[in-house]
């Protein structure tokens, strides 16, 4: 039988894939064949290495996805390596620093922003441009179950900036359908991506909330692949709570 989910010659570019969710997307769409092209601000050396490792096939270029111009700039990079662009997965984020509304400084408000909700808007006009061109291609970005309910002590700036994406791929969605691109949104709650610093008392009473356990960035990467691949051919502008089993 067939696998509607294989990816096999086509191009992603994943933000943010260092590490964390990111580097679990970009591995796992190299495992569906995709080529992987790498945004982040620091070395994504690792990830390299895994797909590679693997027999996978990627490059990585340094940028901050909040500057317009690095945005044309992967996306050049994607030509270039590629001939081609298929998939642009909008995951670089921002979570620091973590706080009350009265505890936000200004300059931690605006990069966030910067970050959260500019960088998904010059990276998807970036790859929209030869997306609409081929008359093919995907957008999947990586929102937050925090921008539907928020959370005590992580930064407003969050919440709001996750709910912005979830409003540009609506409209996204709307404007480039009829073009051949599709434009969705993954909500996810609780991944362990990285060490929070949580005591393992702390751990045990956040996993109580998880009927299924915690999750992992390979989760979120299976939850792309199916967005990305043939299998989601009639699927734009939804957004895909992946939660665990958290109904909160
Ligand atoms: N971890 C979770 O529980 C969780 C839950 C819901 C949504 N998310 C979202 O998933 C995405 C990834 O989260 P994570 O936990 O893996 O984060 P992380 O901090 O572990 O990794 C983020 C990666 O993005 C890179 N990055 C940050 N800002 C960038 C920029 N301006 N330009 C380019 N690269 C940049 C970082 O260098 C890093 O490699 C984020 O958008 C986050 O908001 C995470």
């Amino acid at each position: 039988m067939t696998d509607s989910t294989r990816l096999d010659g086509q191009v992603a570019i994943v933000t943010g894939a260092a590490q964390g969710i990111g580097r679990g997307i970009a591995v796992v769409l190299a495992e569906a064949g995709a080529s992987i092209v790498i945004g982040d601000l620091q070395p994504a050396d690792a990830t390299l290495e895994e797909i590679r490792a693997a027999g996978g096939s990627a490059v990585s270029r340094i940028m901050d996805t909040s500057v317009a111009a690095d945005a044309e700039a992967i996306v050049e990079l994607a030509l270039a390596e590629f001939g081609r662009l298929d998939i642009l997965v909008n995951n670089a984020g921002l979570d620091e620093p973590p706080g009350n509304a009265w505890d936000l400084a200004d300059a931690d408000w605006q990069r966030t922003i910067d970050v959260n909700l500019s960088g998904v808007f010059y990276c998807s006009r970036s790859a929209l441009r030869p997306m609409i061109e081929a008359g093919h291609g995907c957008i999947v970005n990586i929102s937050s179950r925090a921008s539907e309910i928020g959370a005590k002590g992580v930064s407003p700036a969050y919440s709001a900036t996750k709910a912005g994406v979830r409003g540009l791929t609506k409209a996204f969605s709307h404007q480039v359908a009829d073009k051949g691109v599709r434009v969705n949104a993954i909500l996810p709650s609780l991944i362990i991506s990285r060490d929070f610093g949580w005591t393992p008392e702390v751990l045990m009473e956040r996993r109580k909330d998880y009927p299924l356990g915690f999750g992992t960035p390979r989760d979120i990467g299976e939850a792309v692949r199916y967005l990305a691949s043939p299998a989601a051919r009639w699927v734009s502008g939804t957004e895909l709570r992946v939660t665990g089993g958290n109904q909160r």
